[in-house]
């Protein structure tokens, strides 16, 4: 689908829909004029028909009274209550109706005097995260998407609408990896990936092999790694849109598929264990629009890459092994793998980059759902202006968080009694907390922020229903981090 803007009166357009919005308690759309007294009597009867409850549809063909063939309107729910995220979601469904009706085109009206300062973003973002789906597989796919009109007089629309368009790209692009089976996205074909982006957008792009993973120290990535014939990667990704400014490191948790490895899961939904990529593939969409965008930001993706296998080369409990920074980490359970992988990941990041922040993506803990459910991502840092400002982010994109404390009690409970650390805590108390205590073992003093994404990374039980969030993997964390780096 495509998204552009026109400055053209709605009743002159020609088009298959004509979309409006309307609040609750008002008879007729947001910027729809009185032409025809036939056809606002229509409108008027469809506005009564969704009580302009939030994403309900009515739809009133106009037999030629005016250009367009239909008019669409899409309730909004009360006006007070209305924030970009009514708009994201109306949108999306409005996308969605379009789509299902068959049609190669539509139009949105949006006038000046709406209840929300500047929602387009927040529409083409519905509209076109609304429209994704994973069909790669699938003979019968669907064909074409509506391509979308904005009809605005407003002289900034324009850019906003080519800066969303990108960002989406963004959450589409993460998306589209996240959701591959683990036998086509394993961390070979995930380095892949990663450098076909590199070669498009002219990034720079290095992937560490297994054997140069083992030779320069990275003993979590190594002892998660080696059950698998699959080998470890780490892939490393670099944008430069500043002269001589430390950069922002951004590390992505990509276990490809995370059986649980010697301490093996239940059978149970084993297979949603291929969105254990999701955080690395999140860190790759942001580089990826990031770039697209000429951000004025120096961007250091940092994603290692593992399949967590049992199998006759498997690390075990009871295994201590060396970090990349040197500390030691008692394994007392294999499937608590994303710390360790992630662990060397900060650490070569810190040490290599000297980054003035450093923030992480990852489906870490089963805790963090128990906890926050799966609308919520958990975040956990060392610095409050940094999570203040993610905050702000997480208001304006809808993309929701809440901050877990962390202190030295929390620091004390992953203390092994053979080696520095150990990779649980005690029993399941404050799972998600002391995974993240485990990594901020390797971060110190520097500005940090993790992001447990394991609710939010695609819909499962407990998903609230998105319109703009279709079946399997959500892009989680693309559009919070871009409206974060794009803010003073
Ligand atoms: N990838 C999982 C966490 C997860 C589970 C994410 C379910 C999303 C849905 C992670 O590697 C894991 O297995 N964590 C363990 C840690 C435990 C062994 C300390 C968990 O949460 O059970
Ligand atoms: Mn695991
Ligand atoms: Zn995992």
């Amino acid at each position: 689908m495509s998204v552009r803007t026109e400055n053209t009166d709605p009743i002159k357009k020609k088009t298959k829909s004509l979309c409006y919005f309307v609040t609750e308690k008002s008879d007729l759309p947001l910027g729809f004029a009185k032409t025809n007294q036939k056809l606002t009597e229509s409108v008027k009867e469809a506005v009564k028909e969704t009580k302009a409850k939030l994403g309900a549809i009515s739809i009133v063909h106009t037999h030629g009274m005016i250009p367009a063939q239909r008019i669409l309107v899409a309730g909004l729910g009360p006006r007070h209550k209305a924030t970009h995220e009514s708009f994201r979601t109306t949108a999306g469904k409005i996308a969605k109706k379009i789509a299902d009706m068959g049609l190669d085109e539509y139009c949105m009206v949006i006038p000046s005097n709406l209840p929300v300062k500047s929602p387009v973003g927040a529409i083409v973002e519905g509209a076109r995260l609304a429209l994704y789906s994973f069909d790669k597989y699938k003979k019968d796919k669907r064909t074409k998407l509506p391509n979308l009109t904005i009809l605005s007089a407003d002289q900034n629309v324009p850019q906003t609408v080519a800066k969303s368009n990108v960002v989406s790209e963004g959450v589409i692009y993460t998306r589209s990896i996240a959701n591959l089976p683990p036998n086509e996205c394993n961390p070979a074909q995930l380095a892949g990936f990663a450098k076909s982006l590199s070669v498009k957008n002219k990034l720079k792009c290095t992937v560490l092999s297994k054997s140069e993973l083992r030779h320069k120290g990275f003993g979590g990535i190594s002892a998660v790694g080696q059950g698998s014939k699959n080998e470890p990667k780490l892939i490393i990704l670099e944008y430069n849109g500043k002269k001589d400014a430390n950069p922002v490191v951004l590390v992505g948790k990509a276990v490809t598929f995370d059986t649980g490895g010697i301490s093996i899961k239940p059978a149970d939904k084993m297979d949603e264990m291929k969105f254990d990529k999701c955080g690395g593939c999140t860190v790759l969409g942001i580089i990826k629009a990031a770039s697209e965008l000429k951000l004025p930001v120096n961007l250091i993706g940092i994603v290692p890459s593992v399949e967590n296998m049992p199998g006759g080369e498997s690390y075990r409990p009871g295994d201590i092994i060396k970090l990349y920074d040197g500390k030691t980490s008692e394994i007392l359970n294999t499937d608590a793998e994303g710390r360790l992988i992630l662990f060397d990941a900060l650490s070569y990041g810190i040490k290599t980059y000297k980054p003035k922040e450093i923030l992480d993506f990852a489906t870490l803990t089963g805790a963090c759902i128990v906890a926050l459910g799966a609308n919520v991502a958990g975040l956990v840092s060392n610095n409050q202006k940094i999570a203040d400002k993610l905050a702000k982010s997480a208001q304006s994109t809808g993309e929701q968080i809440w901050q877990l404390p962390i202190n030295d009690d929390y620091m004390d409970m992953i203390k092994s009694d053979y080696a520095d650390i150990r990779n649980t805590g005690p029993g399941r108390v404050a799972g998600t907390i002391t995974a993240a205590a485990f990594l901020a073992n390797a971060v110190g003093n520097t500005p940090w922020a993790h992001f447990d994404i394991a609710g939010t990374a695609w819909v499962q039980a407990g998903s609230k229903e998105k319109s703009y969030n279709p079946k399997g993997a959500t892009g989680f964390g693309v559009r919070l981090i871009l409206d974060y780096l794009s803010s003073p």
